[in-house]
């Protein structure tokens, strides 16, 4: 008997060894275009393994409930997936994280109540707490991150006098409730601390803009792997130690990413409030001349080119237009011209939204050159096809004081001329004007980009 049950714990750990390495190797996957789909099956096998090998775990109860759970779980969660649009696609991942980051704070909550804390040690009841706290933070924070990406609030920073203060004192507040439920083990500061990491979530996403919420759900997401790993620690169940710090260090390095590409710090993006003085100093008011003209023309412009760099942007995702830029690039290799895709690493509203919709019509992951490859090139390009981008090639981060000052960008403006493909005038995310836009050699298109590139397709292929 013990020795089956010897066995038993020895096949989990086994297991559990196995998930942990596969998620390692998923994220190794996930790290190039060209593997992530197999780092992605990786994943969902060592979690597939992980979680039948739980239902063999010994003193397992409730099994049909938790079976209840999968199924109510999986009928929601799979049409969701596969049915979202790209442009949606990050406030899934944010409600799909707040989910995880509520699900380990129940794991720490049900630990404190089902076992009695005053025969525990110090530091297994530090870790239940944490998870209490950073698991309920990561869910509220996550869902107010999800109404204000889905629209269902103003996208804009919600401020009020005194917020920073407000925030600080909640944050002590929690410190304080911690420190206090330590000592005394109550369960009563146990759901008063549960009530102050749910406030300290909204309070800490209300101010943060909705373009920089993507940023702050990479953090969220950082967080509820810190909350998995320490519900791990609690129950003691490794594979959920290796998932969790795995989540946490790779949310953590993402985020830091993002914000190199943006030019801002983590405190800036957290604490500034952006977006609610930027939106108004965009566009002066003023009307000043562009240059704009027909997709006719501009198919000439283009046939006549040896080098195109396409700079994509958020438009792009917008206008669903990945197949017809794919297929205006064909046409121009055609004709033998080089074309190359310019990817800047915060252009759309998540990391790697340009590769993600170019994968899914198929350009070579070879033209895609990232922002360092592409940036000596476009000196020698003839023409830079700016679509539905507009930041990530905005001169002003070059300028100081600006409001996107030292974020790199693509230098389209080096290129012998700029072709704009937007609808309109109006800035793009960080809501001010682009100088770009008016430059001499500048040449606008206005119109949904789908619509101008299929009226450039058919131009590029008459000439
Ligand atoms: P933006 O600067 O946001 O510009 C997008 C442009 O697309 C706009 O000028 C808009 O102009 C145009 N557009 C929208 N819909 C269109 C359509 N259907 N057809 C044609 N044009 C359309 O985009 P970007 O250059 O990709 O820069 C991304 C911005 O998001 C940066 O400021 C970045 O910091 C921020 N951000 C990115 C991330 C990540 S991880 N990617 C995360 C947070 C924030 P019209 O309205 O005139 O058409």
């Amino acid at each position: 008997m013990l020795a089956t049950v010897i066995a038993r714990g020895t096949i989990l750990e086994i297991c559990y060894l196995f998930a942990g390495v596969t998620f390692i190797l998923a994220l190794k996957g996930l790290s190039n275009p060209r593997r992530a789909r197999n780092g992605n099956f990786l994943a969902m096998l060592g979690m597939a393994v992980a979680i039948g090998a739980t239902f063999f775990q010994p003193h397992l109860h409730h099994i049909w409930l938790i079976v209840i759970a999968m199924v109510i779980g999986s009928v929601i969660g799979i049409p969701t997936s596969r049915f979202v649009k790209m442009t949606a696609m990050p406030q899934l991942v944010a409600i799909f994280n707040g989910v995880g980051g509520g699900a380990a704070a129940l794991v720490s909550i049900t630990e404190f109540i089902s076992h009695n804390p005053k025969e525990q040690a110090t530091y297994v009841v530090l870790e239940v707490l944490l998870g209490v706290l950073i698991g309920t933070i990561s869910f509220s924070g996550s869902a107010i991150a999800f109404v204000k990406l889905q629209e269902l609030i103003t996208g804009r920073p919600i401020t009020y006098p005194g917020q920073k203060v407000v925030n600080a004192l909640l944050a002590l507040a929690a410190i304080g409730l911690i420190i206090t439920v330590l000592i005394t083990s109550s369960t009563a500061l146990l759901w008063i601390l549960l009530a102050v990491s749910f406030v300290i979530g909204i309070a800490v996403v209300l101010p943060i803009g909705g373009a920089d919420v993507p940023v702050l759900i990479s953090l969220l997401n950082a967080l509820t792997g810190l909350a998995v790993a320490a519900s791990g620690f609690t129950l003691g169940n490794d594979v959920l130690i290796i998932a969790g710090t795995l989540v946490g260090a790779s949310g953590l390095l993402l985020t830091l990413m993002m914000c190199k590409a943006m030019g801002r710090s983590l405190p800036n993006i957290l604490f500034s409030a952006f977006g609610s003085a930027v939106a108004s100093s965009g566009g002066s008011g003023v009307e000043r001349p562009v240059r704009s003209a027909s997709a006719e023309d501009i198919g000439v412009m283009l046939s006549y080119a040896s080098k195109v760099a396409i700079i994509p942007g958020y438009g792009l995702a917008v206008a669903q237009a990945q197949h017809t830029i794919r297929e205006l690039a064909d046409e121009l290799e055609a004709k033998g011209i080089e074309v190359f895709y310019a990817i800047h690493p915060v252009a759309g509203r998540m990391p790697g939204h340009m590769n993600v919709l170019l994968a899914e019509a198929n350009v070579p992951y070879e033209k895609l050159l990232e922002m360092d490859e592409a940036n000596p090139q476009l000196s020698q390009c003839d023409v830079a096809l700016v679509v539905g981008a507009n930041d990530t090639v905005n001169p002003a981060a070059r300028e100081p004081g600006s409001p996107i000052s030292g974020m790199p960008i693509i230098n389209a403006d080096e290129a012998g001329s700029v072709i704009f493909l937007k609808r309109s005038m109006r800035p793009g995310f960080a809501g001010i004007d682009n100088e770009l836009l008016y430059n001499e050699k500048t040449t606008l298109l206005f119109g949904d980009a789908k619509e101008s590139l299929t009226k450039l397709v058919a131009s590029v292929h008459a000439s």
